[in-house]
């Protein structure tokens, strides 16, 4: 089938170089001589077809931006047959005959379920900076939330080294501790608990008290907030109980959403914008239910399915880096 006019949508949690992804859409669908509609609020915006009509000059000014112009969210009726039915409805109603999705594994299952139901072509971009999509090396955002939580942990080295305090730095990662992992070691952290390791919590206490009665210094933890101890307050509050750590002074910062914000880096933007383009030619060619990804500077494709049933698996010689340099 010849299709004339897409939809572009952005899901789930934002992530810096979405909008970057955007404009690289809209711009690479007009040298084909497709309409685009934006799609906003994702999945939601689908159902109640909330639609706007876009051109190259809509997406001026946004490659710079975080968050994303299309506005984000959640979606709780798209993962019911009503809901996506509502949505493949409104979809013929504009005329939209593909897609081109940007989110991460929540966005990815909702775009496989929803083409083999309705038979929409759907190509994904993945967007999350939670970099934990088969398929790709990075995904749009993961940089930016990188720097930025490293940026945070340098700034809170300075305070934990003026106190000789022990600060736990909670960053997120509900399932995947690419930004731990890395952030811990580009912040030079002493310890680093991620999802995909077992930690007990004997060896935590253990490593720390060493830590910080083997030196008059500052100790960082780098805590993934997906770790299976439950987080920097959870471990907090165990430290706390223990009169071994009686004498340490010990802090929690959370960096949270800070990391989902801010103006993209310049790896992102050149990710975001060469899969945006990369997404439009892989519809055009008449691919669907696949995700573009970038794996060793090429373009891949990979069937949306994989994305989330084939894990993407953190490289074991960092954490034992982290251990080495600390
Ligand atoms: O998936 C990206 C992510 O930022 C996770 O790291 C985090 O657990 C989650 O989204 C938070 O989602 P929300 O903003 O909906 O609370």
């Amino acid at each position: 089938m010849e299709l004339r006019r897409i939809g572009v949508f952005t899901s789930g949690g934002d992530a810096p170089g979405m909008n970057a992804c955007v404009r690289a859409v809209v711009r690479t669908a007009y040298t084909f001589d497709l309409d685009v509609i934006g799609i906003r609020r994702g999945y939601e915006g689908m159902i109640e077809g909330d639609f706007v009509e876009m051109d190259p000059q809509s997406v001026s000014n946004i490659l710079q931006k975080g968050g994303t112009l299309l506005k984000s969210a959640r979606s709780e009726r798209f993962r019911t047959p009503e809901g996506r039915a509502r949505a493949a409805e409104q979809l013929r109603k504009f005329g939209i005959d593909g897609l081109v999705g940007i989110g991460g594994d929540g966005t990815l299952r909702g775009a496989a379920i929803f083409y083999e139901e309705h038979g929409i072509p759907i190509v994904g971009c993945p967007g999350t900076i939670d970099n934990d999509l088969f398929g790709t090396d990075e995904t749009i955002g993961y940089d930016t939330a990188l720097n930025t939580a490293i940026e945070n942990i340098d700034r809170i080295r300075d305070t934990a080294d003026a106190h000789n305090r022990l600060f736990l730095v909670e960053v997120m990662g509900r399932d995947a501790g690419f930004i731990a992992l890395n952030s811990g070691i580009g912040g030079g952290a002493e310890l680093v608990l991620i999802p995909e390791t077992f930690t007990e919590m004997d060896k935590v206490k253990k490593r720390i008290h060493s830590l910080m009665s083997a030196q008059s210094r500052s100790s960082i933890v780098v805590v993934a907030e997906g770790d299976e101890l439950g987080g920097a307050a959870k471990i907090a509050n165990a430290l706390r109980a223990d009169p071994r750590f009686e004498r340490i002074d010990l802090r929690v910062c959370i960096l949270g959403h800070t990391q989902r914000g801010g103006a993209p880096t310049a790896r992102d933007r050149v990710l975001a914008s060469r899969l945006g383009a990369a997404a439009v030619e892989a519809l055009v060619e008449g691919h669907t239910n696949v995700m573009v990804g970038i794996i060793n500077n090429e373009i891949k494709l990979t069937p949306t399915r994989n994305v989330w049933q084939r894990k993407k698996t953190i490289n074991y010689e960092l954490l034992k880096l982290t251990d080495l340099l600390s």
